[in-house]
């Protein structure tokens, strides 16, 4: 089966490429080598290349810089799936798409799964969720799989972020009123992989099980080596406004037979540990 990945640059594209290598012909493209906003390069080469299936981990992730920069942000996360779901209809290949939890509000103040209508609060939110429609409009074969506070060994994340301010010093000030899915990469990427042999097609959320604060993750990754001191949105300042509770949990996911993703604590150690 022959794979092309979008965003393979990235952090969840390069666990993403590395997990399907040896097991699909993937033709892993990094921006350089793929502008998935550039409509015509998108169809000339998805025509080119005639892949079974495009994987899209391709995304503008900067949630404070969205806010600054709209048209950027609706570029990449609203128009780019349409162009790779429209050019993957075209050519025959299905196509996974990768979304977030931040297409919800957080008002819920419980888990949400599949059935839940999103209500995004911020740009980001709004041109991810815009991306999911534009997908499923494009009568392509499609999986929108939404998934939640990533982190992985490359690129920048929040749980990097946590052991450098910790290596420099505590006390360190973290939002405690933001609940969500910390979710590891490798197995976000693993379940990417179970997807693809079944196929499955539709929403599915998937993310680590679990739920935790900014707050509660950050103590988890120090311990106690580092004091934490709890604070509150409004507090860290940021531009873009977040959900208090985006936390993922999935029917569809289970239901179709895919294994639950391991609790967020034992990813969240297994990983730390790995960094040594
Ligand atoms: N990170 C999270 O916490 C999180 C949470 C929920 C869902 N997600 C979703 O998970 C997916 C993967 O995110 P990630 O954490 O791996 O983000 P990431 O590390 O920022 O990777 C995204 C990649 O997309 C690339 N990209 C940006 N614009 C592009 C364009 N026009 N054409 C081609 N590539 C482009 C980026 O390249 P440059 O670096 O050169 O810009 C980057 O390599 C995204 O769909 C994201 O929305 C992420």
């Amino acid at each position: 089966m022959k794979i092309l990945l979008t965003g393979a640059g990235g952090q969840l594209g390069r666990d993403v490429a590395a997990a399907l290598a040896g097991v699909f012909e993937v033709h892993a493209l990094d921006r350089a080598r793929l502008d998935v906003s550039d409509r015509r390069q998108v169809s000339d080469t998805v025509f080119r290349m005639s892949p079974d299936w495009i994987v899209n981990c391709a995304a503008f992730t900067d949630v404070d810089r969205a806010e600054r920069d709209q048209a950027a942000a609706d570029a990449v996360n609203a128009r780019a799936p349409g162009y790779l779901a429209e050019a993957a209809a075209r050519a025959g290949a299905a196509i996974l798409h990768v979304s977030t939890d931040y297409v919800f509000d957080g008002a819920k103040g419980a888990a949400y799964d599949e059935n839940d209508s999103p209500n995004p609060l911020n740009v980001y939110g709004r041109t991810k969720l815009e991306g999911e429609e534009r997908v499923l409009a494009s009568g392509a074969r499609a999986c929108l799989l939404r998934t939640a506070w990533l982190y992985g060994r490359h690129g920048s994340n929040f749980v990097k972020a946590i052991l450098e301010a910790a290596r420099r010093g505590g006390p360190l000030r973290v939002v405690a009123d933001q609940v969500g899915s910390p979710t590891l990469t490798t197995d976000l990427a693993d379940a990417v992989h179970l997807l693809l042999r079944r196929p499955a097609f539709g929403l599915f959320h998937v993310a680590n099980q679990g739920a935790a604060s900014r707050y509660q993750q950050a103590r988890a990754i120090v311990g106690e080596r580092v004091e934490v001191i709890p604070i509150s949105s409004a507090e860290s300042g940021r531009p873009a406004p977040r959900p208090a509770n985006s936390t993922l949990t999935s029917v569809r996911w289970e239901a179709a037979g895919f294994p639950s993703l391991r609790p967020w604590q034992e990813a969240l150690a297994q990983f730390v540990e790995s960094l040594g």
